[in-house]
């Protein structure tokens, strides 16, 4: 980041002196007031619940124009890695600043494939689960059980240990993914195969069976590969800025990341997938397109708490660049697998088109987001419902992995320490229990 030739003047009414602070620019996009020196001039904090208005770091890996609905990962837009490059390539570019070329593309793919088995005790865990558990409560838990084998790969401050985690990460979520599946359904683990490419061999994992061969679908591997390419990275959202406060107290990879899991599980973020495939399949029960405008009517109810899942973003007041992507990727699918009329997907199509033709959503530029059509997309492919954030999860790791290296190797980086604006009880003594 570069100072700008202008400062920032914070004045107070009640004659209390002034403070001017440094203006910095990065190379796109706003730019920041310095307030690190605020406290120590004013004994004051600056208060943003929900960071409205807080960048917490400098960072090169994602940029998002929310106004414009660009989304760029290392400056490639999202549209071009979707259309020429797969998840691993992406990986490789959100990891390394750069696309690979073909001998780095090779080698990557190799080194990931050689790590997609885990440690063969880590299925016991599962059998401590009840079969009805969500599966992001058993990857919660398993991702941070990889601080239990993988000891060589801890030390969060060592680059080595960093990248043998990163392979191992981003290698072994599909196969733990796949796991936590089977083991609802009560099927026997697939081992991985890595003559597969990283999207077919989650496929094998999730539907193949030890009693016969697995044919992997191109058109459903390709659109499984462009789900984990969208959500790959995404600047500082929730589960990251989690990723980076956890880390920053120098706990290892695997926790930091399994933090991250735990974050994205909540329905306004990562768990809105789901939430959203639900909320299509309770419009579809009541009556379907012919009850979108009682729905409608609730969503606008401030008192129903009823919200349009799949619909806003915190960011994003224009179209979610990436759900324009994942609508293409449902037609794919659906025209593939014969589902054109899937209800769902019309039932989707026909509230996008209410909402954007609806003065409350326009007034406060709510448009889809990832998680709209990312539901029926899984669905059509055969994942459960519940497993949609999984996936979430599985194809986030990467950008977890990187934001978290990005903050590690800043030589500014501190633990994290956000403080309050306290409006509890001031002094008071206590009393004796009988005076109470
Ligand atoms: C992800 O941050 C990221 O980048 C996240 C993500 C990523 O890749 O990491 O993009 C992934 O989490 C996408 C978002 C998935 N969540 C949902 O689809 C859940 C539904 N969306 C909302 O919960 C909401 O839009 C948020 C949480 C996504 C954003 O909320 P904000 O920015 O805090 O905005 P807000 O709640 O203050 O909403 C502003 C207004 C409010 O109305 P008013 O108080 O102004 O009258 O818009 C309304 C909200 O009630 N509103 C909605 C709505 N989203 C916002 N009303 C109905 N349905 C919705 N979905």
């Amino acid at each position: 980041m570069k100072q700008t030739d202008y400062t920032a003047t914070l004045s107070f009414s009640n004659g209390k002196p002034s403070v001017e602070m440094p203006v910095y620019a990065g190379s796109i996009g706003p730019d920041v007031v310095d307030i690190r020196k605020l406290y120590a001039q004013t004994g004051m904090f600056t208060y943003d619940p929900g960071f409205l208005s807080t960048a917490s770091c400098q960072s090169t890996i994602t940029y998002i124009d929310g106004d414009k609905g660009e989304l760029l990962y290392r400056g490639y837009p999202i549209e071009q890695l979707a259309e020429h490059c797969d998840y691993l390539d992406t990986c490789y570019l959100l990891l390394n600043g750069e696309l690979p070329n073909v001998k780095q593309r090779d080698d990557f793919h190799h080194l990931v494939n050689q790590h997609t088995m885990v440690h063969e005790q880590m299925q016991f865990f599962l059998r401590g689960f009840r079969r009805d558990a969500h599966p992001m409560a058993i990857l919660t838990g398993l991702v941070g059980a990889m601080s239990a084998f993988y000891h060589d790969s801890t030390d969060v401050h060592n680059p080595e240990h960093r990248h043998i985690a990163a392979i191992r990460l981003i290698a072994k979520m599909p196969t733990l993914v796949a796991m936590a599946y089977k083991y609802k359904i009560g099927q026997p683990f697939m081992y991985p195969r890595n003559d597969l490419s990283y999207s077919g061999n989650f496929l094998r994992m999730m539907f193949g069976v030890p009693c016969e061969d697995y044919v992997v679908n191109p058109v459903l591997e390709r659109a499984l590969d462009r789900i984990f390419i969208l959500h790959a990275d995404h600047e500082q959202n929730a589960s990251t800025s989690t990723v980076r406060l956890c880390a920053s107290s120098g706990t290892n990879p695997f926790a930091a990341i399994s933090a991250g899991v735990a974050c994205l599980w909540g329905p306004a973020h990562g768990g809105a997938n789901e939430a959203c495939l639900n909320m299509l399949e309770e419009i579809q029960a009541m009556g379907g397109v012919a009850k979108v405008g009682e729905f409608m009517e609730k969503v606008k109810d401030k008192n129903s708490g009823v919200k349009l899942m799949g619909f806003g973003h915190r960011v994003y007041k224009n179209y979610d660049p990436r759900a324009k992507l994942m609508q293409e990727t449902c037609n794919e699918v659906l025209k593939e697998l014969g589902l054109e009329n899937d209800p769902l997907f019309k039932l989707a199509k026909s509230l996008e088109k209410i909402a954007l033709e609806d003065d409350y959503f326009v007034s406060r530029k709510l448009y889809p987001n990832v998680d709209f059509y990312s539901g029926i997309v899984q669905r059509a492919i055969g994942i459960p419902v519940d497993l949609f954030t999984g996936i979430f999860a599985l194809a986030r790791t990467v950008g977890w992995i990187a934001q978290l290296n990005e903050m590690i190797g800043d030589p500014e980086y501190k633990i994290g320490r956000p403080r309050q604006l306290f409006t509890g009880s001031a002094h008071r003594n206590v009393k004796p229990i009988e005076q109470r």
